[in-house]
């Protein structure tokens, strides 16, 4: 079984990715965690200026040489200078194309291992497995999400600002759906789940219950 799962930033996707993934015992891969750590190694390998408007193509390139998908660690990519900046280099053809052959290989391996997985990011139900079982969209108003940001991140952070995240999940979201190559966008064959007033328990139900009928 494939499950993809898409939708905005601090909708609960990633949430329900996880609780979906123990629940029918699938492997389910972040796909955020890709871009993140792209930008984490551009950031960390070239004299980076968060202002700065330009991306050395040619030092990406180099990196997704040798990009995989060990070392994906939520708790160093978790910071939003790498969510911002993996928005801002998820807009390239040749990031993008490197990536999904990078999520199509380990689709495959997983089918022949576990018998399925479950992908989360932005273009998963459009591009990367369009015939997916089970597609799922994920969203919430922006200010709720940018609340349960501020949640997260407040305990080890205390001069976060709620106006400064409502900010950074605007303009994250105008990037991914606008961009022209696989932008975030609600498909056809998506079912929508607006987590604005259900908990990450009552999200799973909802899921579970789709995947249960349509099985
Ligand atoms: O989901 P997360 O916030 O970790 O993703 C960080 C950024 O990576 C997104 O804002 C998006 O620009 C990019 N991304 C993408 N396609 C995916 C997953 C993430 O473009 N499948």
């Amino acid at each position: 079984m494939r499950i993809a799962i898409d939708g905005t930033a601090a909708s609960g996707k990633g949430t329900l990715s996880d609780n979906l993934s123990k629940e029918l015992k699938l492997p389910r891969l972040d796909t955020g965690l890709l871009y993140r750590k792209l930008a984490f190694m551009y950031i960390k390998s070239s004299k980076f200026i968060s202002t700065q408007n330009t991306i050395d193509n040619s030092i990406l390139k180099s990196i997704l040489n040798d990009f995989d998908l060990n070392n994906l660690e939520p708790d160093t990519l978790k910071l939003d200078l790498y969510g911002n900046f993996a928005s801002r280099i998820g807009k390239l053809d040749f990031v993008r194309k490197k990536l999904k052959i990078i999520q199509i290989e380990f689709v495959e391996n997983m089918i022949k291992k576990k018998g399925g997985c479950i992908l989360d990011g932005r273009d998963i139900g459009t591009e990367i497995l369009p015939n997916a079982d089970f597609k799922f969209y994920i969203d919430a108003p922006i200010e709720i999400r940018a609340k349960r940001r501020f949640k997260q991140f407040y305990s080890t952070n205390k001069s976060i600002e709620l106006k400064n995240i409502l900010l950074d999940l605007e303009k994250r979201d105008i990037s991914d759906k606008s961009r022209k190559n696989s932008p975030l966008t609600l498909s056809e064959d998506s079912i929508l789940i607006n987590t604005e007033f259900l908990n990450s328990h009552q999200v799973l139900k909802k899921a579970l219950y789709y995947i249960k009928k349509n099985k």
